[in-house]
């Protein structure tokens, strides 16, 4: 099976307001820090068009002049430069290459719900580096927790996922939902700090946005001190005692998640310090990586995030069986 990287993860009641929040939030930062090339990529695109679906910043952006790419698991319109492609932390960089990315594009925007974190890493370890990247975030994980879904590209993984079917423009689509998803805050800010980014702005309930950190020399007092994006900043205080709860995204319900699931997290502070010992093998990092991770998501099972309420006992159950 073709590694499912590349997911559909729309949630039909929170897109309106919080594509909104982005596009403002896109708009003033812009207006701070400037173009260079009005370049976009944005991936996991879950619509044929240009200005349907969740794609509302790209739609919007190109009405303003920009031009990109669209790439996406599922869906395909070479006229609007959209292509279908898997995505994963192996070939990003190829697929940047395969469309002519400029090394610098303005903007990034990544909606894949799953391997997210490595797709990025693998990015930014390349010659690619955005001027601005928004990255979709697990917001059922508090901060500092640094927890990711695990990467199939780099290690064994078998994805035990549940699906939901959603309706968007009558197609019925699958998607993953509760907290077996994407990564935490916590862990994109280890990967943008390793990088030369910052988190500058979080657009609740979804989205990171990420810039680099030259592009904010010079205009940090400006964003910093802006009316408009004060609400929306990382060092606001209340983000940051918000980013410290577990924020339940109840699109559906947030079905607990299983054993297997939870076993399969990677915390990827742990993993990444195994492998920068240069000693571990690639499976011992990630072993450390899901032991660490497995023991935090335990801790959150406090009752009121659906999706971890019943983790306590299955893992309870789970050492029983073994
Ligand atoms: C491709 O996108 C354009 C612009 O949104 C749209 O008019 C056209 O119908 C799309 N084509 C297909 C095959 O979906
Ligand atoms: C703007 O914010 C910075 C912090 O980034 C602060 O040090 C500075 O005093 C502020 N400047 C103005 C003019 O408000």
């Amino acid at each position: 099976m073709r590694a499912r990287c590349v997911l559909l993860f729309f949630f039909p009641q929170l897109a309106t307001a919080s594509q909104d929040a982005q596009a403002y939030v896109l708009d003033h930062l812009f207006q701070l820090i400037g173009t260079t090339n009005k370049e976009y990529v944005e991936f996991g695109y879950n619509t044929n068009l240009l200005c349907g679906g969740s794609g509302a910043n790209t739609c919007r952006l190109h009405q303003q002049g920009w031009r990109g790419l669209l790439l996406d698991g599922g869906h395909q319109n070479t006229s609007i430069n959209l292509h279908r492609e898997m995505i994963s932390s192996a070939n990003i960089v190829h697929l940047f290459r395969k469309y002519g990315v400029s090394t610098d594009v303005d903007y990034v925007s990544m909606d894949m719900d799953s391997c997210d974190l490595w797709v990025l890493e693998s990015l930014l370890s390349s010659k690619y580096s955005p001027r601005v990247i928004t990255a979709e975030f697990n917001t059922n994980i508090p901060w500092p927790h640094a927890i990711t879904f695990p990467d199939k590209a780099k290690f064994d993984v078998h994805y035990k996922t549940d699906r939901v079917h959603y309706g968007l423009n009558g197609e019925d689509k699958p998607a993953y939902h509760g907290c077996y998803v994407g990564a935490s805050a916590g862990a994109f800010d280890i990967v943008a700090r390793d990088h030369g980014y910052e988190i500058v702005a979080v657009v609740f309930p979804l989205d990171l946005v990420l810039v680099r950190l030259d592009v904010m020399q010079g205009v940090r007092s400006s964003v910093e001190n802006s009316t408009e994006l004060y609400p929306y900043l990382f060092r606001n205080p209340q983000n940051q005692r918000k980013l410290r709860r577990t924020v339940q995204l109840n699109t559906w319900g947030n079905r607990a998640m299983t054993i297997e699931q939870a076993r399969e997290l990677v915390d990827y502070r742990v993993w990444r310090e195994t492998i920068l010992t240069g000693s571990a093998t690639m499976s011992e990092a990630v072993s450390a990586g899901r032991e660490a991770a497995l023991k935090q998501v335990a801790g959150f099972a406090n009752g009121k995030i659906n999706c971890f309420a019943k983790l306590r006992g299955r893992l309870k159950q789970g050492v029983r069986a073994l």
